[in-house]
């Protein structure tokens, strides 16, 4: 996912600081917690969330896939398990904020406690964010806030780091930037392409993403005066990936 490069982090003493309506978490229903997930493509992230809400119970339901493109390979997925579909194509509207306008009044027929970003991959403005504030989930494949941003395997593999992964943090309206619920590592490999420490990453994120949306739905996600995040019971947060996963 990426966001708008405008609203840049408050920094006092050095360090980023969220804005301050990231402090507070809204307050979420107490029935079953409304998932409204966003894809832009095949949707692999998306359907790792709803097949664990379906066979683990959690106290949630998928209410809607929206695409930010109609041949979005997984909405056919979702639209074949019965869970409500649309998608919205940014060519038929004039601006950007037009488009986030269109989409989020989608997203609102839903009502949903929590706007899942799956491999979404439009700039979404800071309007679209500050509506959705505490509510909007995202996973980047990277262990942020090492590369942010696009092309994060090239980046790792150029860099030389030895360990790469996926983080799903809240959304801010900073870049690939926000409170951390939950990473994933993985090893870089002699030998190893973009494409395949993509899929490696990959296997991770089927693992950190469910678990981090199901702690959500649970009710169990707090934040921190300092702006971290909290899981109550203190779950592992880190998830390792092994050859045999
Ligand atoms: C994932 O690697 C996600 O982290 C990134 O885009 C990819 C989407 O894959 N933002 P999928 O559509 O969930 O299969």
């Amino acid at each position: 996912m990426r966001q708008s490069r405008s609203g840049a982090p408050d920094r006092q003493g050095g360090r980023a600081r969220f804005p301050l309506e990231f402090l507070i978490l809204p307050e979420i229903s107490t029935n079953k917690r409304r998932l409204v997930i966003l894809i832009s493509g095949r949707g692999s992230n998306m359907r790792a969330l709803a097949e664990a809400c379906r066979n683990e119970g959690w106290p949630a339901d998928v209410a809607a896939v929206i695409a930010s493109r109609p041949d979005a390979g997984g909405l056919e997925w979702a639209a074949h398990q019965g869970i409500p579909t649309a998608a919205l194509y940014h060519k038929d509207y004039a601006s950007r904020e037009a488009f986030d306008a269109a989409l989020a009044s989608e997203i609102d027929r839903y009502e949903p406690d929590y706007v899942i970003l799956a491999g979404f991959m439009r700039v979404l403005t800071p309007g679209f964010v500050n509506h959705y504030a505490g509510r909007l989930v995202n996973i980047h494949p990277s262990l942020l806030p090492a590369f942010p941003g696009l092309h994060t395997h090239a980046q790792a593999l150029a860099t030389g780091v030895r360990v790469h992964g996926c983080t799903v943090h809240f959304v801010t309206p900073v870049l690939d930037h926000g409170p951390i619920i939950a990473q994933g590592c993985v090893p870089v490999l002699a030998g190893d392409t973009p494409e395949a420490l993509a899929d490696r990453v990959l296997a991770v994120e089927h693992r950190a993403f469910p678990a981090a949306v199901r702690w959500l739905a649970e009710g169990r996600v707090t934040l921190t005066s300092d702006h971290r995040v909290n899981v109550e019971g203190d779950p592992e947060r880190l998830f390792t990936w092994s050859p045999a996963a």
